[in-house]
């Protein structure tokens, strides 16, 4: 039964020429392992009889110990080996299958994992050709199926097999599966999934796999197997403008300096003008290098280095492109949101967003809307949960080069990723760049940061008083403020209470309503820098992105995080606004300390235990420390302006 083909023993080149020629098709496949997903892809690897002696000795020692299947094979044990990696706590994202047949060579995406996350799906789903979307036919389309469809759909997957799966359990229904298939078209139209082939299976007994089975007369479809082999994809890459996205800058030595890189779309061929993205700037291809010597030209899909014919300022993030196509350059966009991680993405809130070879910062303003999977609908929302989708505005901190994702699936998506915790926590698709963004610019003004600091006689910054409420950061950032004001310094104080009656009133204390509170706040001190100002900010702030957030506006060595280190027990202690007795109660929600988290700084530049300080001591150490900055006593600076 196993793979053995005549050409391996006579003709090896033979063999291995006709296999380098076979297309090669990659599909995913969506749905639970409840459905018969395992199964199902364990049954094509095996009849694509492409499995070794040993393997499949062990297929059926397995079957017969820990089958399922009352020691018939059990196709679901060759998938399942991950199984025990998985319960060692190994996280495997996306396992790809390799198989192949006479015909076609094949990747399958497997992406395990509850059923309820979408992320590996749409790992595995971002560079298929095709979706196998499983359907058990005992409960027909769900939730689940819409949602890994509409996904399919946005991510421009364009050809999809319904596998109505488990027909032998509903003694191969033709009525069923037609209404399965009536139901799952109505859902398809309005998504835009225009080639749905349904095909009636048994993973299992191994009905319509890769032979049409006598159990569905009434069927005239493929089989999985031949439909697999014979989907015409249309491969339209390389009529698309050339873009590279350079993933390194290669400089072995001082006449050598190659960009190397992927060819997402497009051709390139030696002497080709091309453009440097976002530069701008414009210069011709000298060489295209390979590790098996130069070419004259290069598609997409290979990995190349390219020297150019000027010096021109090229860094890894950075994008070639064909000099008269060059994909547009934008730092604000409207997406779609596909959300994936248990915390909900927060409006306001920084990630890491990684766009191309180019990793840069970014947030999220309210969603426009999210969509309901099941009927469509776009509802109103403040945040997006997980596996929820939506559309949102985006702005980076910088601009990059960019394609719509309709246009350039490699340049026009995105992932997000949280700072701290290093985690994807969700993926983006670029629909077009904000106009707004494109008409609003930098307005050069001749008096500048230094030079209203210098007129006051100092340096700007901001002290950042971080702590739970009660803890004392009022208190000392007023002793701070006093003592600044006696040696004649210029100071202001943001404290959050006053604040919270201005500017911020219209914010509570969800944690969505303290990112935007922090996030208001910091540009507000970002401002008073520019002004010229010693800024003393006094809110909780409990959550390190934020405060990160902060740090980040600023220049290096003009923030200072104050740690108002101050246990629960002594905050709750003191409850100076009696505001912990109420929460106690539970008349007050979300507070900070009982029931919404405080997050510590974890290398504050002053840290101050008020347990072992007098307030008066407290202030002392940070004018201290400003002192040993140099941020008090700067005349002998300024006299030479
Ligand atoms: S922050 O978390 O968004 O930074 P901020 O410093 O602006 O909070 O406001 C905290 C002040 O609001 C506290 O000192 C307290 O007086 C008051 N307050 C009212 N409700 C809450 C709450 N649920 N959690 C924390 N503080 C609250």
């Amino acid at each position: 039964m196993a793979h053995k083909s005549e050409l391996i023993a006579t003709d090896i080149q033979a063999y291995l020429k006709a296999h380098e020629h076979k297309s090669l098709l990659r599909f995913i496949t969506c749905g639970s392992v409840d459905d018969g997903k395992s199964t199902l892809i364990g049954r094509l690897l095996y009849e694509s009889k492409l499995l070794f002696e040993d393997q499949l000795a062990a297929l059926e020692a397995d079957s017969k110990r820990i089958g399922t299947q009352g020691g018939e094979l059990d196709f679901a044990l060759l998938v399942d080996g991950l199984a025990a990696e998985r319960e060692q706590g190994i996280t495997i994202d996306v396992a790809y299958r390799f198989f192949s047949t006479d015909r076609r060579k094949f990747i399958v995406a497997d992406t395990p994992g509850h059923e309820q996350y979408t992320r590996n799906m749409v790992t595995g789903a971002s560079t298929a050709d095709v979706a196998v979307i499983l359907v058990d036919a005992r409960k027909g389309v769900l939730t689940q199926t819409r949602r890994h469809s509409y996904i399919v759909s946005l991510l421009g997957i364009k050809h999809v097999v319904l596998a109505v799966n488990k027909m032998d359990l509903v003694d191969f229904s033709e009525e069923l599966f037609r209404t399965i298939v009536q139901e799952y078209r109505d859902f398809a139209d309005q998504i835009g999934l225009e080639n749905v082939v349904p095909i009636p299976l048994s993973a299992l007994k191994g009905d319509n796999m890769l032979e049409p089975s006598a159990h569905t007369p009434w069927y005239d479809g493929p089989t999985l197997m031949s439909f697999l082999e014979n989907v015409e994809i249309e491969d339209d890459l390389q009529a698309k403008p050339f873009r590279m996205p350079v993933q390194w800058v290669n400089r072995p030595n001082q006449h050598f300096r190659g960009f190397a890189g992927t060819i997402v779309s497009g051709i390139v061929r030696v002497g080709d003008t091309v453009r440097a993205l976002p530069s701008g700037v414009q210069s011709r291809i000298a060489r295209i290098v390979t590790a098996t010597g130069d070419l004259e030209q290069a598609v997409a899909g290979q990995s190349i280095t390219v020297t150019l014919t000027d010096e021109i300022d090229v860094s890894r993030g950075d994008v070639l492109a064909a000099a008269d196509a060059p994909p547009a350059v934008a730092d604000q966009f409207q997406a779609t949101i596909i959300w994936m991680h248990e915390e909900p993405m927060l409006p306001g809130r920084p990630y890491a967003i990684k766009i191309g070879t180019k990793t840069v910062s970014g947030s999220i303003t309210t969603p426009k809307y999210k969509v309901n999977v099941n009927t469509l609908e776009h509802l109103a929302a403040k945040q997006l949960e997980l596996n929820e989708i939506g559309v949102c505005n985006i702005s980076l901190d910088r601009a990059v080069p960019f394609d719509p994702y309709a246009e350039n699936r490699d340049m026009g998506s995105f992932i997000l990723i949280d700072r701290l915790s290093n985690d994807t926590v969700g993926a983006g698709l670029l629909h077009f760049a904000l106009r707004r963004a494109q008409n609003i610019h930098w307005q050069a003004l001749d008096v500048n940061k230094k030079a209203r600091a210098a007129l006051k006689g100092q340096r700007a910054c901001v002290l950042w008083f971080t702590g739970l409420s009660g803890a004392g950061k009022s208190t000392i950032a007023n002793l701070v403020e006093k003592r600044l004001h006696a040696l004649g310094r210029h100071t202001y104080t943001l404290d959050g209470d006053n604040v919270r009656h201005g500017l911020n009133k219209d914010l509570g204390f969800t944690d969505a309503d303290r990112v935007e509170n922090i996030r208001r706040v910091a540009e507000v001190a970002k401002l008073m820098v520019d002004a010229g100002l010693i800024v003393l900010v006094s809110f909780i702030s409990p959550f390190r992105s934020e405060r990160r957030f902060a740090r980040e506006l600023l220049e290096p060595g003009e923030f200072f995080e104050v740690f108002v280190d101050t246990p629960l027990e002594e905050a709750e202690r003191r409850d100076p606004k009696g505001l912990y007795k109420k929460a106690r109660r539970g008349e007050l929600k979300n507070f900070t300390g009982i029931d919404s988290p405080y997050e510590p700084p974890e290398r504050p530049e002053i840290h101050l235990r008020t347990e072992q300080l007098s307030p008066e001591e407290a202030a002392e150490q940070v004018l201290k420390v400003l002192h040993e900055a140099g941020m008090l006593y700067v005349e002998d600076e300024l006299s030479g302006l």
